[in-house]
């Protein structure tokens, strides 16, 4: 199983998993980040990849290797 490296909100992380694997899922369950929301038909699950916005429902994490993610959450809080 491969290992995906990227940069979250200001952090370095790597996730060993399918190259297939959902972002989003990979955010919620492998590196517990409780503000990756999830809801059937809606944008909760957006981040930001490298600036751009894409739904990480349906991002595999292969595509964020050696990106920059930008949760909700980050950007938030960096607006307050
Ligand atoms: S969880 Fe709603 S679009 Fe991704």
């Amino acid at each position: 199983m491969p290992t995906y490296r990227f940069r979250l909100d200001g952090c370095n992380v790597s996730v060993h998993a399918e190259a297939e694997l959902p972002l989003l899922f990979a955010l919620r369950h492998r590196l517990r980040l409780k503000g990756a929301q999830c809801a059937t038909g809606c944008s909760a699950c957006t981040v930001h990849i490298d600036g751009d916005p894409v739904r990480s429902c349906l991002l595999p994490i292969s595509a964020a290797a050696g990106k920059t993610v930008t949760t909700r959450a980050s950007r938030a809080e960096r607006a307050a």
